[in-house]
């Protein structure tokens, strides 16, 4: 379903005033710049292309406040997307999608949050967040775009079978997991337990393994089991794994691997832990190199 509000009338509909519209998030790719943007309470996507019919220069792109003063009116209503284009004739226009997004389906926990209502404290990157959560400080990790909903939705999954298989008489393997994280209804994400520690290292060999045994016995191989992703928590020195992305099914042979690699894993001093990324929906792990994400707003 489309519609275009370029050519309204700002009289015959409701329009929101552009002070009430923030960048939640921005991705400036090669062809394209995507933004969720929050207009009021609502949430909206918005394209605009970059290559090779450009609306805006990179400058105006990459910064919100000159932005958001030249983007066509927003309307007061629950539409999800809008891709902004230049006309022919050199007219800046909007298509509006009403079409539902998608989300994650899993939504095992009885307690769902709305992403909007919690108070960012700190962001780890775009996605991955400390905020508070009942006078608490606590992570929350969501699908910014909607390409991410695969991963988070994985990720989802396996904390529910990790819940499942909890021994009561040994530590957690993993944070507990806190809520579902919803955007208009929608999940998108998950809150867990802030896990207060340091990255494992070497000497952290044997519980790393450990956890990781307990995990193939449930059932899954980790995926990305790097040293930024076993948290030594400081007050019992238990290890807590996290980033469950790229689990899999178990496999005897990715199993073996995966506690194979994970000495060296423990060992390695660049950063890779955060350089597994997608973009558009390709997957692209680089050295250590940072995320390339850029981030303006006070974003949630
Ligand atoms: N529950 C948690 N407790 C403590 N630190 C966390 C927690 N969740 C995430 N982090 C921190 O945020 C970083 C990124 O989170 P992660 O889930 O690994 O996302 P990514 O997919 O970006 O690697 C972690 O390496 C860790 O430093
Ligand atoms: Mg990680």
């Amino acid at each position: 379903m489309m519609a275009s509000f370029a050519d309204a009338s700002p009289y015959s509909i409701d329009i929101i005033p552009k002070t009430e519209i923030e960048v939640l998030n921005q991705e400036i790719a090669e062809d394209e710049a995507m933004y969720r943007i929050r207009a009021r309470k609502r949430v909206h996507y918005l394209t605009i292309p970059v290559h090779p019919d450009p609306v805006f220069d990179e400058f105006t792109l990459c910064r919100p406040y000159l932005l958001i003063p030249k983007l066509p009116p927003f309307p007061n209503a629950d539409w999800t997307k809008i891709r902004v284009f230049q006309s022919p004739g050199g007219e800046i226009k909007s298509d509006i999608s009403y079409e539902p997004l998608s989300q994650i389906q899993s939504s095992w926990h009885p307690r769902h949050i709305d992403v909007l209502s919690l108070k960012r404290i700190s962001s780890h990157n775009a996605r991955v967040k400390e905020v508070e959560f009942e006078g608490r400080t606590v992570f929350s990790k969501m699908a910014i775009f909607e390409w991410w909903i695969p991963q988070v939705e994985r990720e989802t999954r396996v904390y529910e079978i990790i819940a499942e298989n909890q021994c009561p008489d040994k530590p957690p393997i993993a944070p507990a997991f806190l809520g579902h994280l919803t955007e208009q209804g929608r999940t998108i994400g998950f809150l867990i337990e802030n896990i207060q520690g340091d990255y494992a290292s070497l000497v952290n060999l044997p519980e790393c393994e450990a956890a990781l045994r307990r995990l193939h016995s449930m059932g899954l191989v980790h995926g990305d089991a790097n040293r930024y992703n076993f948290v030594v928590e400081r007050s019992t020195g238990h290890v807590k794994m996290i980033d469950f992305e790229h689990a899999e099914a178990y496999d005897e042979e990715k199993a073996r691997l995966e506690i194979e690699e994970l000495k060296a894993q423990l060992t390695e001093e660049t950063g890779r832990g955060a350089s597994v990324m997608v973009v558009n929906g390709v997957e692209k792990r680089s050295g250590a190199a940072p995320i390339p994400y850029t981030y303006h707003a006070d974003e949630n």
